[in-house]
């Protein structure tokens, strides 16, 4: 399953260190060639020696050691590999890395490294809720590194908690997913709209809606992991744009309507997960309004509707609309699948605990077109895009190896 694939594991100064022998056991059963670079902490826990033997490949720990060939090796390690895996992770390796400190053998080469990197954390629960080592893990999700685990459970220090590394299984199977996904939508071109518009009605106000983008950046770097050549419309969000994904930014539904038409032809798939307003205010005052004491009333007139003009417009693309509804739920979404010609609708009960708009969770029924319905249970937003991904690869008839 990972033939061909070149994995460095990074080792740091942890009680899982030994789990690391494992680890570095089952990617080589899998056919992966593996490197191993570990920190001095690390060789504390266990030896250089087994970890070169299970890779049968040297295994790098100083910085200035004679080179294994004749190159700069952290350089040269980190453009060979075509992953990087740090596991143990601990407290201060992901804070080396959230700042960019390179002051050994490792850290140089994640600093180096473009290629994806994925972390085990594992350490104290006190030291994983510290909001230090918090703030690192959200920089570097925010950079695209892939966090892994950690578990809860019995901890070396005596305690329970999170912060124990997830078992070497699991952190193995991560990285076969994601090898699997990287392959599978290589070539297609995939359009995801998200975040929620804003009509203004004068300099300094407009009309929007409680949609945070979430859901539809998640869909983006689902994608995107897929190998899919991904872009974003996306309405004004705090969101980072996810790796490797392209953005139009825009505000109004007007200007979402253009550039997603304008993108249109040439796509596989387009996946409209924005929160369109179907209004805008009739004038947008060049000038702030004033209060006058009295009511004010002001004018709405419609928006295009995006999706239905697409429904209208599709050759060969799939199309995958969003119901957000607050009533009716599966009656409204099955309505809003035929009147907008979607091959697949997510429809979402807004009003439901860890649903919909700013959550950091969601759970959604797919409808088909031919009947067919899936419920999934809660999930974080990125699991549900995976999730939709996967579908969206089946209705353009690519499977999974
Ligand atoms: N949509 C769109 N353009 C609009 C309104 C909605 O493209 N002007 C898209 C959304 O991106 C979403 C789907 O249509 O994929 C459904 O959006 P929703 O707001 O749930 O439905 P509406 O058609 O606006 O219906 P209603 O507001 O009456 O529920």
């Amino acid at each position: 399953m990972l033939h061909g694939r070149k994995i460095l594991v990074g080792v740091t100064g942890g009680i899982a260190a030994y789990k690391a022998a494992e680890i570095v056991s089952r990617l080589g059963k899998l056919g992966a060639e593996v490197h191993v670079a570990m920190t001095k902490g690390a060789t504390e826990f266990i030896a250089p020696l087994t970890l070169r033997t299970l890779s049968a490949n040297p295994v790098s720990v100083e910085m200035f050691e004679e080179p294994k060939r004749w190159n700069v090796e952290h350089i040269a390690l980190a453009e060979h590999v075509d992953a990087v895996l740090v596991a143990p992770a601990t407290a201060n390796i992901l804070a080396k890395m959230a700042v960019g400190i390179a002051d050994d053998f490792l850290s140089t080469v994640l600093l180096a490294a473009k290629v994806p990197i994925f972390v085990a954390p594992a350490m104290n629960h006190a030291m994983y809720h510290h909001p230090a080592t918090q703030k690192n893990l959200e920089i570097l999700r925010s950079r695209s590194v892939k966090i892994i685990g950690p578990a809860a459970g019995f901890q070396a220090c005596g305690t329970n908690g999170d912060g124990r590394m997830s078992e070497p299984v699991e952190v193995v199977e991560e990285l076969v997913r994601f090898f699997t996904d990287s392959a599978m939508l290589q070539g297609k071109k995939v359009l995801v709209t998200a975040g929620g518009t804003q009509e203004p009605l004068d300099p300094v106000r407009y009309l929007g809606n409680r949609s945070s983008g979430r859901m539809g950046y998640a869909i983006a770097q689902a994608f995107r992991e897929a190998g899919a050549e991904t872009t974003l419309v996306s309405a004004p969000t705090e969101l980072p744009v996810p790796y490797g994904v392209k953005r139009i930014s825009v505000m109004t539904a007007l200007e979402m309507h253009d550039a997603v038409l304008e993108e249109f032809p040439q796509m596989d798939v387009v996946v409209k997960a924005a929160a369109v307003a179907d209004y805008r205010p009739k004038e947008n005052a060049t000038q702030k309004i004033k209060k006058q004491g009295t009511s004010l009333w002001v004018e709405l007139v419609p928006n295009p509707d995006i999706l239905a003009e697409l429904g209208k417009m599709k050759t060969k693309q799939i199309l995958v609309g969003f119901a957000a509804e607050t009533e009716n739920l599966i009656n409204n979404a099955q309505d809003k699948m035929r009147r907008k010609n979607v091959d697949m609708l997510v429809a979402n009960d807004v009003t439901r605990q860890g649903s919909g708009f700013g959550s950091l969770t969601n759970s959604v029924s797919l409808l088909f077109p031919d009947g067919r319905r899936i419920d999934l249970p809660q999930m974080n937003k990125l699991e549900v895009a995976r999730y939709l991904r996967n579908e969206i690869a089946g209705l353009l008839g690519v499977t999974k190896e």
